[in-house]
């Protein structure tokens, strides 16, 4: 496909597509056969933090062959006096009970973990029996994620990536495909 003429791109030239819709389609499938056999029992919630992750959460979910429920989380970087103080508060809490249940955190892209980190403390205060997080992408360079990824789609290289859910200054979010912009 010629991405230089794509009308999606508002004008901007995409340096590299780093995934093309197919390679997600088929690692995500992959995804939800792992994360079905990973949980044989229980009940399973797969709670997607927005925006980034609603594109692949919805494409996820539908690959997982085992009863499950889904909500969301959406959660705020607060700045403390001029810096940020690296504190995350939810904007929406989940309504659904997360005591005694198995809960899969779903996230586009872990970069300094900040995020992931923060969310997970929060998660696991309220008891849950299990805790893992799946991430499409993982850079790898999290200096402050605590936490173990469970499951990762793409080891992604350290660009600034768009699409397929990623935005940059809320746009290219609608984009099938993955890519890094000039
Ligand atoms: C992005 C992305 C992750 C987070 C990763 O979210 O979706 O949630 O940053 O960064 P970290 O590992 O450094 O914490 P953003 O705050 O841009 O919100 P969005 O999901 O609405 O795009």
């Amino acid at each position: 496909m010629n991405t230089t003429a794509d009308p999606r791109l508002l004008g901007r030239t995409v340096r590299q597509i780093v995934y093309r819709k197919e390679e997600i389609a088929k690692r995500v499938r992959e995804l939800g056969a792992e994360i079905t056999a990973a949980y044989p029992d229980g009940e399973l919630l797969v709670l997607g933090l927005l925006k980034g992750s609603f594109i692949f959460l919805s494409d996820l979910v539908r690959e997982i062959e085992r009863p499950l429920q889904v909500d969301f989380l959406v959660a705020s970087s607060y700045a403390d006096g001029t810096e940020s103080s690296g504190n995350v508060r939810l904007l929406y809490d989940p309504e659904t009970e997360l005591e005694g249940k198995d809960i899969l955190l779903v996230e586009d892209i872990v970069d300094t973990g900040r995020t992931l980190s923060r969310l997970m403390d929060l998660l696991r205060a309220r008891n849950p029996r299990s805790l893992e997080i799946c991430a499409l992408l993982h850079k790898h360079i999290a200096t402050e994620l605590r936490y173990p990824t469970r499951f990762i789609g793409f080891d992604a290289p350290n660009e600034f990536l768009v699409g397929y859910g990623l935005d940059h200054a809320e746009n290219f979010r609608h984009l099938p495909y993955i890519a890094s912009l000039q």
